[in-house]
Formats: structure tokens, C-alpha cells, sequence
């Protein structure tokens, strides 16, 4: 199949559009990554989404809408903290989980009892989802495993010829994949942090949860309950590491580490950001925005650790920020991308 490149004028998205009705999987920007959309009540069509990425079956999707009228044929109830929270968060990177209709296919639940909503915040994403008239399942645009795509050019890196078309919106802002929030429990549990930060959440909410499986320490013992966060994910081909302690420390502690696994002939690479500009010496130094923007550091995440295998880099070492805001899901990404492999 030819993937064919789009833009967003009107003629192209009415074209996206177009493939969408008619059960084919059209890649699309949204604020967080790029998406891998199918027509949500299509299950022929859904399926085509885990056979274009190689991903597991059992690892449910999130549908997005541009209208709340749409969570009717969607959502079975919603749950007392969900207006609350759409009003304020939506459109936006809040991906929400509602009790389920009967009309919701099977493949996109992955048989739970639940759905996950969300409505994008993105031109593009917003025009298409309107023109389309369809609620649409859509899963990061990546083969299964891979680093989330934040560019046109990544969506066509792992999926060109497996899927119809991506629409080309450029860069995506957050970097990073939604919050997901399930308000089916009291008080409303993070399965997923991301965009819209627990500290956002607790000011609406007062009281939120985090699922056990997301504490620091506890990600290999404890199963999580949103299924797809037990996968390796967002990984780069090299085997990386995340280094922790003060970021003097941290600075120290990975030039050490980088001699040593140069001297042991291993083409390395250290994750750091603009700030020591000029301080390690490595094989490749890639730089992820500014520590003290932490935005600018998930926005560029991904891009960065697929540019270590454009290089390829065989080891990373990377240096670690601060669980506040957006850098809990920055540290939560980067954790898993290092299969947790810490150095303290
Ligand atoms: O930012 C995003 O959310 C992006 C863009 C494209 O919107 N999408 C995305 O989708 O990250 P995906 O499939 O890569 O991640 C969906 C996550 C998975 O961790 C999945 O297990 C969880 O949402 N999920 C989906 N439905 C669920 C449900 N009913 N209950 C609990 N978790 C659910
Ligand atoms: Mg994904």
C-alpha cells in the first residue's frame, strides 16, 4: 500500500476524511503525538490499527471526538467529577475513562467494561475529527515499542506502506501522551501521567489517586491497570540508563560512566539538555530542551531518542529531572524507555 502525504488544506483533510469513512487508518497530529486513527464503530477497521503497529490486542485504544454530543454513543454515565473536569481540561491532553455503551466495539475496549475518551487540542486533529463526523480510535502513530511520534517524518519511519495516509501537521507540542484519568473510582485515579499534571488535577479535583504501579520504585512488581502500561514502550534500540542525585552528581557520574563504556569500544550516547552545552564528552550528546523549561524537555524527548538509533548508539546514559509538573510523566517515559535501569 502507498502511504500518501497530506496536508492540512481543506482539500486534504476532506480526502483524510474521506479514508476514514471507508475503513482505512489515516495518521494525524494532535497536541501530544501524532495518532493512528480508524472510524471508532468500525471493529474491520479498528483491527487494522493492531495489525499496522504490532500491538497487542489486549491493550485498549483511546477515542476522540471533537463534540461532547459524541460521548453519548460512547459513554454508558458520566461520572459526577467528569463535567468538571471537560469543562476545564477539554479540548486538551486529558484522556478520561467512562463506564461503556454496548455500541463501543470490543476491539476497541479491549473487552473492559470501561472506554477512554479524549478531545485534542490541535487544529488539524479538531478539523479532521469535525469532517469526518466519526468518534475515531487512535493510538500513538509507532510500531508497538517504539518512541511515540511527535513528526510526520516519524509516523512515516515505522508505518510507511501500512497505512493509507498521514496528514503532515508539523511538530506536535506536548511531546509526551495524555494524561489518562479514570473517574470511575473515587477519587479519580492517574493510570497514566502526562500533559495535564497531577498538581492540575488536585486544584479541580482536591484529591487524586495514582495508580501503585506508577510509584517510583514499584513499576516491575506491581501490575497497572491501564493495560498498556505494562509494555516496554517508547524505547530506543540502545540499552539506556537513567542516572539520578543532584544534578552536579548526575553530571559526574555520567562522564565516568561514558569513559568507561567507551573504553569497553561501545558507541555512547548521554540525553542531557542545553544547559551543559559543552560538558560531556561522548561519542553523540543530544540535547532536550532546557532543565529549567521542563515543557521544552518533553516536548523534545522522543525526537531525541529516535535520533540516538539514527546514530546509532549502542548505550545512553541519561540525566534525570524533577517529578513535579510535567517531569512525572517525563521521568514516567523515560523510566520505561530505560526498561528502569536507575544508577544512584
Ligand atoms: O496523547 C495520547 O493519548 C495519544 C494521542 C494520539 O491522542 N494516544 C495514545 O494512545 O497515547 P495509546 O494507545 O498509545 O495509549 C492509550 C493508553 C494505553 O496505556 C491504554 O492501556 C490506556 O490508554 N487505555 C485505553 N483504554 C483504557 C481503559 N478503558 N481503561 C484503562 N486504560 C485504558
Ligand atoms: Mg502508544
Amino acid at each position: 500500500m502507498d502511504t500518501v502525504r497530506l496536508d492540512k488544506s481543506e482539500q486534504d483533510l476532506e480526502r483524510a476524511a474521506e479514508l476514514l469513512r471507508s475503513g482505512e487508518l489515516v495518521a494525524f497530529p494532535t497536541e501530544t503525538v501524532y495518532g493512528l486513527g480508524a472510524y471508532a464503530m468500525d471493529p474491520q477497521a479498528v483491527d487494522k490499527i493492531f495489525e499496522a503497529k504490532g500491538r497487542p490486542s489486549d491493550n485498549p485504544l483511546i477515542v476522540h471526538i471533537a463534540y461532547r454530543e459524541q460521548l453519548k454513543d460512547l459513554a454508558a454515565e458520566i461520572p459526577p467529577a467528569g463535567c468538571v473536569l471537560m469543562d476545564m481540561f477539554w479540548p486538551g491532553p486529558l484522556t478520561l475513562i467512562f463506564p461503556r455503551t454496548e455500541f463501543v466495539p470490543d476491539r476497541v475496549t479491549a473487552g473492559l467494561s470501561t472506554v477512554a475518551v479524549r478531545m485534542p487540542n490541535h487544529p488539524v486533529a479538531l478539523a479532521l475529527l469535525e469532517k469526518s463526523g466519526l468518534p475515531v480510535a487512535a493510538p500513538s502513530a509507532n510500531r508497538s515499542g517504539r518512541p511515540s511520534p511527535t513528526a510526520a517524518s516519524h509516523v512515516l519511519e515505522d508505518l510507511e506502506g501500512r497505512i493509507a495516509a498521514v496528514v503532515d501537521g508539523g511538530t506536535t507540542g506536548v511531546g509526551v501522551e495524555s494524561t489518562v484519568l479514570d473517574i470511575t473510582v473515587h477519587p479519580p485515579m492517574i493510570l497514566r501521567p502526562g500533559g495535564v499534571t497531577k498538581e492540575m488535577l488536585e486544584e479541580v479535583l482536591g484529591e487524586v489517586q495514582l495508580d501503585p504501579s506508577l510509584e517510583r520504585n514499584h513499576a516491575e512488581v506491581r501490575a497497572p491497570r491501564s493495560p498498556g502500561m505494562k509494555y516496554t514502550h517508547y524505547a530506543p534500540k540502545a540499552e539506556m540508563w537513567i542516572v539520578e542525585g543532584s544534578v552536579d552528581k548526575q553530571v559526574q557520574m555520567i562522564q565516568s560512566l561514558v569513559d568507561k563504556s567507551r573504553a569497553e569500544g561501545i558507541r555512547t550516547g548521554v540525553l542531557t539538555t542545553t544547559e551543559h552545552q559543552g560538558v560531556y564528552n561522548s561519542d553523540v550528546v543530544l540535547f532536550c530542551g532546557e532543565r529549567k523549561a521542563l515543557e521544552t524537555v518533553s516536548a523534545g524527548l522522543y525526537g531525541a531518542l529516535r535520533e540516538f538509533d539514527q546514530q546509532g548508539v549502542e548505550r545512553i546514559y541519561s540525566e534525570s529531572f524533577p517529578e513535579e509538573g510535567i517531569g512525572a510523566a517525563i521521568m514516567n517515559r523515560l523510566r520505561k524507555a530505560a526498561g528502569y535501569r536507575v544508577v544512584r
